[in-house]
C-alpha cells in the first residue's frame, strides 16, 4: 500500500459558522446574539489567560451574508464536495421562540440551493455559539424551557431545509462554550458557577435529544449528530496518577458529551471519582436522560491539539491540562498531527465504530497585516498535508468509519474574544474592504479535493 489516498466518496471541504462569517449582524430582521452583545460590552477589557477582549466586532466576519455566491463559487473551483455551515438562531427566530423571520428562511434557502447547484453537500449545525441575547436574558441554557425552545427552533429548520440538507448537527462544541460560559467565566455569559454549568449541560443534552427525536420522526432521510471538541492527551509523567488523570480528562471532555448521547448515561467513573460534580448534578438527571434518550447517528470531532495532563485533586474533574505536547512557536494552537490519529482511534474503539467526521481542524496564524506574506502560507500547507495524511492512514488502518474532513475555516473570519487578530482561512480576506484572495493553502487543498490524494 503506497501513498496517502482518500476514498472517492470521502467528504472533504471547509467549514465556518454564522456569527463568525456572515457579518450583517442586524440586517434583514436579525436580532443580537450573546456573542455580539458581549463583544460590545467587553471590548478592550481583560478576557482570559492574560488576554484582552478584542475591540473588533463580529459585524463583518468575512462578509459571507452578502457575498455567499462568490464564496460558494470558490468552493466549487476548489473541488470540495461539502461545506459545513451553521444557521443563526437569532436570524431565524429573532425573539428566540415564536415568530419566524421569512427573510432568514429565504436567505438560507438561497445559500443551500447554491451549494447544491455547485455540487457541494451542506453539513448544517443548528447551533454554533450564537444564542439569541433575548434568551440569555431569560437564563439561556439554564432555563428549564431551553430544551423546548431549541426543539421549536430545530423544527423550523428541519421543515424549511430538511428536504435538501442531509447532514445535521445539533450543537457545536457545547462542552467548550458551556464550561467556559457558566463555569470558568471566560465565554458568554461569563458566569462562574458549577451548579449552573451542570444544569446548562444537562439542558443542552435534553435539547439535543428532543431535536434528534423530532428529526427521526420526520423521516427526512438524513443523519443527525453533534460536534464535539476533542484533544489527545498524554500524561505529564508516567506516574499512575497522571495516567489516571488522562482517563478522567477523556471522561470529562469526550465521555460526557458522547456517552449520554449514545448510551444514555454520564460516564460513571467521572461521577464516582468527583463528589464535587456528583453533588452538584441537577436533580433527577438520570430520569430525564432515560425519558428522552435516543441515539445519534455520528459524532463530529473538532481536533486542534494534544496536551499533557497532570493529576490534580484540587482541580475540576481532578485533572489539569499542562503544556502542549508539541511546540509550535507563533501558532495559537500547537498542532500535533499524529494526535488526529489518536483521537479517531480512541473514539472509534470506545464507542464501537461510531461514524466520525473531523468537523474542524485548522491552523491559526497571526494577522500581520501583510497580504503577500499571509497568502504565502507554507506553514498551513504543511499543516493540511500532515493532518490529511492522518485521515488516509486511519482509513488504511481500517477506521473506515471516518467519513469526512472539514478544514477550519473557509476564509479568514471573526474569532471569539480575538476578533480579526488570527487568520485560519484558506482564503485571505481584507476585513475592511472585503477583498478576497486564495492563499497557497487553498491551491494545495484544491489538489487534494480533486485527486483525493495527499502527496
Ligand atoms: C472551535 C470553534 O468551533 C470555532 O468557532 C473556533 O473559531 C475554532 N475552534 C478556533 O478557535
Amino acid at each position: 500500500m503506497y501513498g496517502y489516498k482518500l476514498p472517492d466518496d470521502f467528504l472533504i471541504g471547509t467549514a465556518n459558522s454564522a456569527f463568525q462569517s456572515e457579518g450583517a449582524w442586524d440586517k434583514d430582521g436579525k436580532s443580537e446574539s450573546w456573542m455580539e452583545y458581549y463583544a460590545k460590552l467587553n471590548a478592550g477589557k481583560p478576557a482570559r489567560l492574560g488576554m484582552t477582549y478584542s475591540e473588533d466586532m463580529p459585524d463583518r466576519g468575512c462578509f459571507f451574508y452578502d457575498n455567499y455566491e462568490a464564496y460558494i463559487e470558490d468552493m466549487q473551483k476548489t473541488g470540495q464536495n461539502t461545506y459545513r455551515m451553521s444557521l443563526a438562531w437569532p436570524r431565524i427566530i429573532p425573539t428566540g421562540f415564536g415568530a419566524v423571520n421569512p427573510k432568514a428562511i429565504e436567505h438560507y434557502n438561497k445559500v443551500i440551493d447554491k451549494l447544491l447547484e455547485c455540487g457541494i453537500q451542506p453539513f448544517v449545525d443548528l447551533y454554533h455559539w450564537d444564542l439569541p441575547q433575548c434568551l440569555n436574558e431569560k437564563g439561556g441554557f439554564t432555563n428549564p424551557q431551553f430544551p423546548e425552545w431549541f426543539e421549536a427552533y430545530a423544527k423550523v429548520c428541519f421543515e424549511a431545509f430538511g428536504d435538501r440538507v442531509k447532514l445535521w448537527s445539533t450543537f457545536n462544541e457545547a462542552q467548550v462554550s458551556l464550561h467556559n460560559g457558566y463555569f470558568s467565566g471566560t465565554f458568554p455569559p461569563f458566569h462562574k458557577n458549577m451548579k449552573e454549568y451542570l444544569q446548562a449541560a444537562q439542558n443542552c443534552l435534553l435539547a439535543h435529544f428532543r431535536a434528534v427525536r423530532l428529526y427521526k420522526s420526520m423521516n427526512l432521510g438524513g443523519k443527525i449528530g453533534i460536534v464535539n471538541a476533542i484533544l489527545a492527551v498524554s500524561p505529564t509523567d508516567f506516574t499512575e496518577q497522571d495516567v489516571y488523570a488522562c482517563a478522567l480528562h477523556m471522561d470529562h471532555y469526550v465521555g460526557w458529551w458522547t456517552e449520554p448521547l449514545l448510551e444514555g448515561t454520564y460516564p460513571q467513573r467521572l461521577l464516582r471519582e468527583n463528589p464535587n460534580i456528583a453533588e452538584n448534578m441537577p436533580e433527577g438527571y438520570q430520569k430525564q436522560l432515560d425519558e428522552w434518550f435516543i441515539p445519534m447517528d455520528f459524532v463530529g470531532l473538532n481536533y486542534y491539539m494534544t496536551k499533557r495532563t497532570r493529576y490534580d485533586p484540587e482541580a475540576f474533574g481532578h485533572f489539569k491540562r499542562a503544556e502542549s505536547f508539541y511546540s509550535a512557536p507563533g501558532q495559537f494552537f500547537a498542532p500535533y498531527p499524529p494526535g488526529l490519529f489518536d483521537v479517531v482511534q480512541f473514539v472509534s474503539e470506545r464507542y464501537h465504530g461510531i461514524e466520525i467526521y473531523i468537523t474542524e481542524n485548522g491552523c491559526a496564524l497571526p494577522n500581520i497585516h501583510d497580504e503577500e506574506a499571509e497568502c504565502d502560507d507554507e506553514e498551513r500547507v504543511t499543516y493540511l498535508r500532515e493532518h490529511l495524511r492522518m485521515c488516509a492512514r486511519l482509513i488504511r488502518a481500517g477506521y473506515t468509519n471516518l467519513k469526512g474532513y472539514y478544514y477550519w475555516n473557509d476564509a479568514d473570519s471573526y474569532e471569539q474574544l480575538r476578533g480579526y487578530d488570527l487568520r485560519f482561512g484558506l482564503t485571505w480576506v481584507d476585513h475592511v474592504t472585503g477583498k478576497r484572495r486564495w492563499k497557497k493553502s487553498r491551491y494545495f487543498f484544491s489538489q487534494v479535493c480533486k485527486s483525493k490524494m495527499v502527496n
